[in-house]
């Protein structure tokens, strides 16, 4: 080698030396922190993915992020690792990130108690611990002197609070402790966090509330609901005047509801469901010109319902349902403009729909169920001028009134019609061929006559049809086996904005809460009616149906092998007909079938082992003389041909005797009213946490 070359490798080695240093000086976190990390993680069961222990730069590990600074080391300010399936304890370790500003660690499988050195950093502005399994008291002390956002939903924490919380924490404006074990009363502590904005506890066993929570001047969203709450609601609380949401569903507060509204010009949420609330509603609640859902269900309020709709013009959602309100709908709520969502069923309301409901043009869901309303038709023909209406639920009214026939009327909108229980006469009117849209029919319990009509495959997206006890008479139609909904996998189906909770009555009078309608299973019921001719094996198209119900009809010939295509089903009954030939042992395919009964028909042979046939109890097959076999009996014959129909073989019988009467029944009965939430979604101002977190970010890029 030359003597020039040697310097040139010389200087080549510097200068890469040189790099070097300067790489892993802009790479490497502070040592610190990364002994802080490491026994954060070590404390963990599960590998974090994508934090790789033989790299020292903790700043490019999943989740981490790092401030700009331009010193030696950086600092670590962020920790987000939400959702990543971290199982083990959080350890104290964590607190060693002297700089961390953001802790995520929600929607993960945390166990233990919360590490009180969490409590103490005195940088840390966002805490989110929510939904873990973390138990145990909340640290005694606490001293988070930049924090804002305090979130331990979805635990099982318990326990007072420190006494001292908003000196030692006096930013705070997020405090959420919701669905945790907290009892007894809310800590006074919290009447001096004058920095709240939101605060929510609902979900615990919290009885009362202290008075300094009135006192608390930025209090915009106050959630109490599902506790244990109880006496009267305070009229202080007509001195949040800054409150957008109070919520106080699900306690048992009593008394009148205060007449404090006046007061309360921001609040646009006002929930108190599901209490023991009485007596009228208060005047300035019905001339509140903010409030734009308003639910007062499932309490004891009576008098009339007289809004006052000049005023309240902001008004979207109203929930008056299951109460004792009497008089008749006021034709003044029309005035209401942006009502889309009015429920007023289960009250003591009467007389008809008012004329001018018409000009509810933004209507989208009315569920009037058990009103004592009367006129079906005029009802109709007012109703249709609602052009936006999705859901219509008149069911238990209209007392033995004759269904509307008037080919005219229009519902191109709607997607759900309930008009069940009520006793309707006439035969499915033509009118119902218009509502392209529907999903959901309910006509059950009317004394509706004459036969299905053919049109039914006209509905592209109806997936559950109850038309069960009526006096339907003919055979099926067809078309109700070309239902595209139940057919093709690839229609999807969808809902109006707000869903309300239904029941449905099942077997043995257990009752089934449904979240909305899109949570029905897919359902054909056509029981209880006169039906006669055959099961068509175009029935087997079916493969998205989940209950097929035919029982008690007239119904003969043999069950079709083709039912077995209906793999999704759960419910098959075919009990109470006339039908006659073998079980057929396709049906074995049916993987999901939990409930099943051809008890009292006409069938012979050997029942079908194997699958879920395993499973069924005697009763689905008993009152057909010619069944045996199957896990109950052994065939006498068992390898010789089966004999004709005519000398049906009676194996089964008086051993098992008739211990449940016909079977199983399944009624299916909508209630609607007495649910109904108000949509969750985002209220207000939604860039609010993104805000916090936003300057929280924003911080750390200053420090560059
Ligand atoms: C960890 O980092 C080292 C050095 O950068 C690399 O060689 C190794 O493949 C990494 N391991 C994983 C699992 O990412
Ligand atoms: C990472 O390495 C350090 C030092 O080698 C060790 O102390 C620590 O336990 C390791 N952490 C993990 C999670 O492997
Ligand atoms: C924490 O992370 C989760 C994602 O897992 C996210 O949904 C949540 O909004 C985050 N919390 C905060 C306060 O940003
Ligand atoms: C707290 O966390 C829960 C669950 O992660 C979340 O649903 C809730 O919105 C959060 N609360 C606030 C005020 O952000
Ligand atoms: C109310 O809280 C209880 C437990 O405290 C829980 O089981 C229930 O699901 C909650 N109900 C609602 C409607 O949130
Ligand atoms: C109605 O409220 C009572 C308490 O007042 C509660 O027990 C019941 O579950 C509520 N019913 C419904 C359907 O929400
Ligand atoms: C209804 O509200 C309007 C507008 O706020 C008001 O002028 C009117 O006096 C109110 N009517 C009643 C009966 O309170
Ligand atoms: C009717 O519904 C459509 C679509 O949801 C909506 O854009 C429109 O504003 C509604 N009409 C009224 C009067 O609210
Ligand atoms: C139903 O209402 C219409 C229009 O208001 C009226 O003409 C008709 O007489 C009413 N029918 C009954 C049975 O009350
Ligand atoms: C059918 O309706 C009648 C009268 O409405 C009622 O008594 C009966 O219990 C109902 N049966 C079923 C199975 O729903
Ligand atoms: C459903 O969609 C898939 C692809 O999106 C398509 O290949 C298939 O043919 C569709 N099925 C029907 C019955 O339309």
């Amino acid at each position: 080698m030359s003597f020039p070359n040697f310097y040139l490798v010389v200087i080549l080695l510097v200068f890469r030396y040189h790099s070097w240093i300067l790489r892993s000086q802009e790479l490497t976190c502070n040592l610190n922190d990364l002994i802080a990390l490491n026994g954060f993680s070590s404390c963990l069961e599960s590998d974090i993915l994508g934090w790789n222990n033989s790299t020292s730069d903790c700043c490019t590990w999943t989740g981490v992020t790092c401030d700009n600074s331009i010193a030696l080391s950086k600092r670590v300010v962020s920790l987000e690792l939400g959702s990543k399936k971290l199982s083990g304890t959080i350890c104290d370790s964590l607190a060693g990130l002297h700089q961390l500003r953001i802790l995520n660690l929600s929607h993960n499988l945390l166990r233990g108690s919360l590490p009180t050195k969490l409590f103490r950093m005195q940088n840390l502005e966002v805490l989110d611990i929510s939904d873990n399994s973390l138990v145990g008291r909340i640290p005694e002390e606490i001293h988070l002197s930049s924090i804002r956002y305090v979130n331990i939903s979805k635990n099982s924490i318990f326990g007072p609070m420190d006494e001292n919380l908003c000196k030692t924490s006096p930013h705070i404006q997020y405090l959420d402790l919701s669905v945790n074990n907290f009892f007894g009363e809310v800590s006074p502590a919290l009447g001096n966090c004058a920095s709240l904005q939101y605060l929510i506890l609902k979900g615990n066993n919290f009885r009362s509330l202290p008075k300094g929570i009135f006192r608390l001047p930025n209090l915009r969203v106050l959630h109490l609901q599902n506790n244990s709450f109880s006496g009267p609601l305070s009229y202080g609380i007509g001195d949040l005047s800054n409150l957008v949401e109070l919520d106080i569903s699900s306690n048992s507060f009593t008394g009148v509801l205060p007449d404090v509204f006046g007061n309360l010009g921001k609040l646009q949420l006002f929930s108190a469901s599901s209490n023991n609330f009485i007596g009228f509603l208060p005047i300035s609640m019905l001339n509140s010109p903010s409030l734009t859902k308003l639910d007062l269900h499932n309490n004891t309020l009576n008098g009339p319902i007289n809004l006052n709709c000049s005023a309240m013009t902001h008004l979207n959602s109203l929930h008056l349902g299951s109460n004792n309100f009497h008089g008749s709908i006021p034709h003044s709520m029309s005035s209401c403009k942006s009502l889309s969502m009015l429920n007023l069923g289960h009250n003591n309301l009467r007389g008809q729909v008012p004329y001018n409901f018409k000009n509810l043009q933004a209507l989208s869901v009315l569920a009037l169920s058990r009103t004592n309303l009367v006129n079906l038709s005029s009802t109709l023909k007012i109703l249709q001028y609602c052009k936006n209406l999705t859901v219509l639920i008149l069911s238990e009214n209209f007392r033995e009134e004759q269904i509307p026939s008037d080919v005219n009327l229009q519902f191109g909108s709607l997607k759900v019609l309930s008009i069940a229980y009520c006793e309707l006469r006439g035969s499915i009117p033509l009118w119902l061929l218009g509502c392209n849209r529907l999903q959901f029919l309910d006509l059950s319990r009317n004394q509706l006559s004459g036969a299905i009509p053919s049109w039914f495959n006209m509905f592209k997206y109806l997936f559950y049809v109850d038309l069960s006890n009526n006096s339907f008479t003919g055979g099926i139609p067809k078309g109700l086996t070309e239902l595209q909904a139940l057919i093709d996998m690839n229609i999807s189906l969808e809902g109006p904005p707000v869903g309300f909770p239904l029941f449905r009555t099942g077997i043995g009078g257990a009752t089934f809460l449904y979240k909305n309608i899109w949570s029905f299973p897919p359902t054909l019921d056509l029981s209880y009616n006169m039906l006669s001719g055959p099961i068509l094996p175009t029935f087997g198209n079916l493969v998205r149906l989940h209950v097929l119900n035919l029982n008690e009809n007239h119904l003969s010939g043999s069950i079709p092998e083709s039912l077995s295509g209906m793999r999704n089903l759960e419910i098959l009954d075919l009990s109470n007909n006339k039908l006659s030939g073998k079980i057929p042992n396709s049906l074995v395919q049916l993987s999901f079938l939990s409930k099943f009964s051809v008890a009292y028909n006409e069938l012979y042979g050997e029942i079908p082992v194997g699958g879920q046939f395993m499973t069924f109890p005697y009763s689905s097959f008993e009152g057909n003389d010619g069944l045996c076999g199957g896990i109950y009996s052994q065939c006498p014959h068992e390898h010789t041909p089966i004999e004709s129909p005519g000398e049906p073989m009676t194996v089964v019988g008086s051993q098992f005797g008739y211990g449940v009467a016909t079977g199983f029944v399944l009624t299916i009965t909508i209630c609607f009213v007495s649910g109904w939430i108000l949509p969750r979604e985002a209220p207000f101002e939604q860039g609010s946490i993104q805000d916090t977190l936003l300057a929280a970010r924003g911080k750390s890029s200053h420090h560059g």
